[in-house]
């Protein structure tokens, strides 16, 4: 498989949050781990309405997936504001405050790119490698 890369611009608006999981779906189809990025997308998709400026009214966010064969980056772009993402210490007591964290244990790597401009929280997948076959 070839690399390919695709983004699509969303607006801030909870509805999005599923149109982003599909968008997801649809270009990950066949994908080991399909799931995961799902549930990733859906989680950075929120943050992104929940607390940067593409959650006013006529906000957008953007979604990227970069694929190679065996490892898949997913980015969200936001509108930015003063509040930076950041994982909270756990606090079983606290209701809010997981996203990020379980982003975090389930993607090989994240982090964050940007400013108050615009930030962009990214993960990536890698599929863990194949028992190679060796002939004696
Ligand atoms: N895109 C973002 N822009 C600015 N701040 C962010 C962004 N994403 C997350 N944050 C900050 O990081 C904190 C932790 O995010 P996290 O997703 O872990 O928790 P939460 O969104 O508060 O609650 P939940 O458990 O429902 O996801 C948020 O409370 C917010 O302050
Ligand atoms: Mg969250």
């Amino acid at each position: 498989m070839s690399a390919w890369c695709i983004s699509r611009s969303f607006l801030g608006s909870t509805v999005s949050i599923t149109e982003a999981r599909r968008f997801v779906t649809t270009f990950l189809k066949g994908w080991p781990d399909v799931e995961t990025a799902e549930l990733i997308v859906s989680e950075l998709a929120t943050n992104a309405i929940r607390h940067s400026a593409s959650g006013r009214f006529g906000g957008r966010f953007h979604v990227t997936i970069r694929a190679e064969r065996r490892r898949v980056w997913i980015g969200v772009l936001d509108e930015g504001g003063p509040g930076r993402p950041q994982i909270f210490p756990e606090y079983p007591e606290l209701e809010g405050g997981r996203g990020l964290r379980i982003v975090s244990e389930m993607a090989t790597d994240w982090g964050v790119l940007g400013d108050h401009r615009g930030r962009t929280v990214w993960a990536s997948l890698h599929e863990a490698p194949q028992p190679q076959r060796r002939d004696c």
